[in-house]
């Protein structure tokens, strides 16, 4: 199947508000493992999780002592439309805390761990899972697919540090991308070989070579991490070794500036703006580059620079030749 039909079977799963795509564990042992040194005497809190079944609160339990922390809450949705299949059968929404291994056995027991049935139906934006983010210094989710968006922007106003799973176009969201913009919000380290594994209730709605009927997970090429938690990978210096000549970056027809089709041949010497396609966003080092926006901030008329003088045709995208180009985000180098 092609990156564009996987990207589709993620499309499919936010519109449908299917939301049911369980994370695995192994994943999160290789993200987590660059993060180790934030988490010493913090609360992490993972309010999209089941903990009775979350691979979130299972990792973070297993390391709590490892990680130093303070105190690891989940708290499940109550699942409005579960099905039989659904791993989310509670009744009621949870929430699990857990304070450390006090037996001294290094494995989190359940007479350790305290289980109390929330009042509401655990949405993350209720009130009580808000006072619960308001205690919390972490977020760590898979949160649901449908509402990235909302979620971020809870985070964002209760000013918290976060490692969560997104799919990669979420990006191109108006206000994901100004967070991005404002060094705000970044790229985690990403997938095995971009490929993220789940496993979902819903495989009957996936094309055959999305999903695996036998481990029972479907593979998107399309989804990342998200943090505001720093990490060496936003400090690593690109190697430019290409040169600017005219033939090779051409220029758009309608942008004031040169056509990159591939982040590796960003050219050292060329001082103007330059389009690159969105996969920028995971070699970004904000001393390296600054970016000056994207083409929907062109669209939309907050880049009036970037448009030719005189042009006076489209500005939805990119063009050169006429040619409707990828999206492209719009950089600079830093001086
Ligand atoms: C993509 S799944 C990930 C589950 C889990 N975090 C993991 O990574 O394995 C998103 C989860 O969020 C739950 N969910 C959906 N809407 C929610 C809401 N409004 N508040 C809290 N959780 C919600 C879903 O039931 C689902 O289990």
């Amino acid at each position: 199947m092609s990156t564009k039909g996987l990207n589709r079977n993620l499309q499919t799963a936010k519109s449908s508000k299917k939301d049911e795509f369980y994370t695995q564990l192994s994943d999160i042992e290789r993200e987590l493992k660059h993060y180790k040194s934030h988490f010493k005497n913090k609360i992490v809190y993972c309010n999209c999780d089941d903990p009775r079944v979350s691979n979130f609160f299972h990792f973070f339990s297993y390391n709590f002592e490892s990680l130093g922390l303070k105190k690891l809450i989940g708290t499940c949705y109550k699942n409005q439309e579960m099905d039989l299949f659904s791993e989310n059968k509670s009744e009621n929404a949870i929430i699990l805390e857990y304070s450390g291994d006090k037996n001294g056995n290094s494995v989190p027991d359940k007479n350790e761990i305290g289980v109390k049935k929330l009042k509401g139906d655990g949405d993350f934006r209720s009130k009580e899972c808000i006072e619960l983010l308001k205690q919390s210094d972490i977020i760590v989710t898979n949160p649901p697919f449908s509402l990235f968006r909302e979620f971020v922007t809870q985070l964002v106003q209760y000013d918290k540090k976060f490692l969560i799973v997104g799919s990669f176009n979420a990006i191109t969201y108006k206000e994901i991308f100004k967070l991005v913009q404002e060094n705000k919000l970044w790229l985690g380290y990403g997938f095995k070989g971009g490929n993220a594994f789940f496993k979902t209730p819903h495989l009957k709605e996936f094309a055959k070579g999305v999903y695996d009927e036998e481990t029972g997970l479907v593979k998107f090429r399309n989804v990342t991490w998200y943090t505001n938690l720093d990490i060496s990978k936003r400090h690593e210096q690109q190697i430019l070794y290409k040169e600017y000549n005219p033939k090779e970056y051409p220029t758009y027809d309608n942008y004031n500036a040169i056509e990159v089709s591939k982040v590796a041949d960003i050219p050292g010497n060329y001082n103007g703006v330059m389009g690159v396609p969105i996969t920028f966003l995971d070699k970004y080092n904000p001393s390296q580059f600054e970016i000056v926006g994207s083409d929907s901030d062109v669209k939309s008329g907050l880049l009036p620079e970037i448009v030719k003088s005189g042009w006076t045709g489209k500005t939805d995208r990119a063009y050169i030749n006429g040619k409707r180009m990828y999206a492209r985000l719009l950089i600079k180098l830093n001086k």
